[in-house]
């Protein structure tokens, strides 16, 4: 199966490179989960409970610190705290746990607000992992090949969409890949890590 990695000589030597890994895209791959997930009580086209707008147009003014998104640290920010609490906390959102963030989208928010929550692009490129060999794969990384026969180990995330979300465990980054820049057999592993 892993035959195009075997007869490389770059065996363990794991390179993440820019053309592989981009940046989360607000427009094509946050605005989305908003308008799914959070518009029918946040947008001045519908509703806007607790004082939330979150319409592409009024969501810098819920960024920044001190506020719901604070760029770089996802795990302060409590837009996405709130997304991520037990479906029985009175805070989660959205309220009841109903139409819950899936575990990729819940990845995906994350990297955007870790990346800087940029909404007007890819935001700054993820520092890439580093090339010399990694230890011993830990239980869940996988090895995964792109179309450039270039391998790197890393945990499986979650699919959104056309894109795998791939977590490398020496830097605990997320980046997101396109399913098309993977080997055929990254693409099935991806597809079969669904759970
Ligand atoms: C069914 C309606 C509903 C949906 C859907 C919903 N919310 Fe809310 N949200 C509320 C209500 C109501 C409040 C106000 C709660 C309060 O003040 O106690 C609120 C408050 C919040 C707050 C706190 C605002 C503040 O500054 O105090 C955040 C953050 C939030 N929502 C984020 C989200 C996100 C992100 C989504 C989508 C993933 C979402 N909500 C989906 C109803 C909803």
């Amino acid at each position: 199966m892993l035959h195009s990695i075997m007869k490389s000589s770059l065996l363990f030597a794991f390179v993440l490179t820019a053309t592989t890994a981009s940046a989360v895209d607000f427009k094509s791959q946050i605005a989305p989960i908003f308008r799914n997930k959070c518009f029918a009580c946040h947008s001045v086209t519908k509703k806007v409970k607790g004082k939330l707008a979150l319409d592409d147009d009024k969501l810098s003014e819920q960024i920044g610190a001190g506020k719901n998104i604070i760029p770089g640290e996802a795990a302060k920010s409590t837009m996405w705290v709130n997304c991520t609490l037990d479906k029985d906390d009175s805070d989660v959102m959205p309220p009841e746990g109903k139409n819950r963030l899936t575990d990729g989208e819940v990845e995906l928010f994350k990297a955007w607000i870790n990346e800087g929550a940029s909404l007007t692009g890819g935001g700054a490129a993820p520092a890439a992992a580093p090339a010399a060999a990694m230890p011993a794969a830990a239980g869940g990384v996988l090895k995964w090949t792109n179309t450039e026969g270039k391998t790197i180990e890393a945990e499986f995330m979650g699919l959104e969409g056309d894109n795998v979300l791939l977590k490398i465990p020496s830097t605990g980054t997320t980046h997101i890949l396109a399913l098309s820049k993977l080997s055929a057999e990254s693409q099935a592993q991806a597809k079969t890590a669904v759970k």
